[in-house]
């Protein structure tokens, strides 16, 4: 489980990236949390740097466009989903549970 921050601190409509062996984007898109990898799967951009369009975020490099409940690109040149993570909230703190590469494989 990762720490994340206070929920107050992550207002609907914006995005913080946590830093880590492999960086996670967290979302709030209009009081939904919504968590996956950092890193575009087509080249080395950040997505929570991203713009966010519903429960999609937009590449800022070559806009391709992710489903944050999915990780699945909407079409090129992104062609392989990102990683998705379980959110929580416990006591006003964000939390995110890495979903780890096995368990994808899984399909846990
Ligand atoms: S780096 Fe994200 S679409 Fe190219």
């Amino acid at each position: 489980m990762i720490f994340v921050g206070e929920l107050a601190g992550l207002p609907p409509g914006e995005s913080v990236r946590i830093d880590g062996a492999v960086p996670i984007a967290v979302f709030n898109v209009d009081g939904e949390l919504y968590a996956i990898d950092d890193t575009c799967s087509h080249q080395d951009a950040s997505l929570s740097e991203g713009w966010l369009e519903g429960c999609a975020v937009e590449c800022p490099l070559h806009a391709a466009c992710f489903d944050l409940r999915t990780g699945q690109p909407s079409g090129p040149p992104a062609k392989k989903p990102v990683r998705t993570h379980a959110v929580s909230v416990e006591a006003g703190m964000i939390y995110v549970h890495e979903q780890t590469r096995e368990s994808v494989a899984a399909g846990v």
